[in-house]
């Protein structure tokens, strides 16, 4: 996608203090997407929606094996604003663009739009041929994304579950939010051509503003857990760390492969239904995998669906202070089995979490796909400044791309807003 406006903070160096900055606020906007439409099309728009980028807590390239995950909204959104048509058209502007795309809504098909509008049309086309009863009509939108792209923190997700409330109301088509993840899931792997998991766009849709959300991938079957870290006086430091991501989708695909692959060898539907007592345990099941690099592949798996169960059982015992050390050392487990087991950590994320932990993070991890995009540290609320300090100099002695700093606020998910 090429649509969505790069996060506005200046580059942290060491030399300077490192910005923490903020997504823009909501009803801002919101409003400046209305007034965008306006210009854009002439006319005032049936209503405004959004929908929210994410980070993974915890439950890492689980969600295509019916793992568990434990992600939250944040408050970077991308925001739709749009109108119902009495054409055919589907006409799609962003606020990075000049141009107004126009489609025949009538002849969607995959593989025929590519970039940004295949999120938006993908959903539409998904709606459509799932959802009974839903007419072909054409609209207006005009995008404003502000989930920062190629952070790793579902910008993709963001356009699509935006797109998908959206087309909801207008059309008013009666769906639920999960039929509405399900859609932006269709969209993303039927219709842009891009095979994920699900784990964002349910993130995206369902999540709610202080909380987690518990998601079993198996049925996508969720669950509210407390996660207010404020009120605890910590928080959550996102490194955004500007890697490259280099052949991605090949590796992701190679890496569903690899797993599908342990699971068939282990006879099993897939990995989540891998039930075993402790390491010795699943080393003797694992020991039916010929090959020892698929082996390491499912042993992530395996384990770091255990690790969601254990964090999410701490969260359930008590508050995050209570257990601050313990959920830390899993989330720290979690980022070494992605280096070690999964490979899909690279030299930028390593360098984020291992200089977090270094000054005193609880723990710190990748979040997301890997092969560059995020971190995150779970730390004391008034050291984030001085974390995010080492963690730039770490990169500046490294010469690495300064990286980006956020807090994650576990914040809404996708809805309307005006
Ligand atoms: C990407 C995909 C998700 C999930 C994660 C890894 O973000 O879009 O579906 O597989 O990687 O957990």
């Amino acid at each position: 996608m090429t649509s969505q406006t790069p996060a506005t903070s200046a580059p942290a160096t060491a030399e300077n203090t490192v910005a923490l900055s903020a997504a823009p606020e909501r009803t801002e906007a919101a409003e400046r997407v209305h007034t965008m439409f306006v210009e854009a099309f002439g006319y005032e728009p049936d209503g405004v929606w959004s929908a929210p980028g994410r980070v993974n807590i915890i439950g890492e390239h689980v969600d295509y094996q019916d793992g568990l995950c434990l992600p939250m909204a944040i408050s970077h959104r991308c925001f739709a604003a749009a109108a119902r048509t009495p054409t055919n058209l589907l006409r799609l502007r962003s606020a990075q663009e000049d141009q107004i795309l126009e489609i025949d809504a009538t002849e969607l098909e995959p593989g025929a739009i590519t970039g940004w509008p295949a999120y938006v049309a993908g959903v539409l086309w998904a709606l459509r041929s799932h959802i009974s009863g839903a007419t072909t009509r054409g609209m207006d939108i005009m995008i404003d994304g502000q989930v920062p792209l190629g952070a790793g923190l579902s910008s993709s997700a963001a356009l699509e579950c935006a797109a998908a409330e959206a087309i909801e109301s207008l059309l008013t088509l009666g769906t639920t939010p999960l039929q509405r993840v399900h859609a932006a899931i269709t969209a993303e792997t039927d219709f842009a051509g891009a095979s994920t998991g699900g784990l964002d766009q349910s993130a995206s849709v369902l999540s709610l503003s202080g909380h987690a959300l518990f998601l079993d991938c198996r049925d996508f079957s969720t669950r509210l857990v407390p996660w207010d870290l404020a009120s605890q006086d910590l928080a959550l430091l996102i490194t955004d760390t500007r890697a490259e991501h280099s052949h991605v989708d090949g590796q992701y695909t190679a890496r569903r492969a690899d797993s599908e692959r342990a699971a068939q060898e282990l006879g099993v539907q897939t990995l989540r239904d891998v039930e075993v007592e402790g390491e010795q345990e699943l080393q003797e099941r694992l020991a039916a995998i010929a090959d020892e690099t698929v082996r390491r592949r499912a042993h992530h798996v395996i384990t770091e669906i255990q690790r969601v169960k254990a964090f999410d059982a701490l969260l359930e015992s008590g508050n995050v202070r209570e257990h601050v050390a313990e959920l830390g050392a899993l989330l720290n487990a979690s980022h070494d089995s992605l280096r070690d087991d999964y490979e899909v950590t690279v030299e930028a994320l390593d360098t984020a979490v291992d200089a977090a932990r270094a000054v005193g993070a609880h723990g710190a991890r990748m979040t997301g796909g890997g092969f560059g995009g995020s971190t995150i540290a779970l730390v004391e609320a008034d050291q984030a400044q001085s974390v995010a300090q080492a963690i730039a100099a770490a990169f500046a002695e490294k010469g690495l791309d300064a990286p980006e700093f956020f807090l994650a606020l576990p914040s809404e998910g996708a809805g309307q807003d005006r």
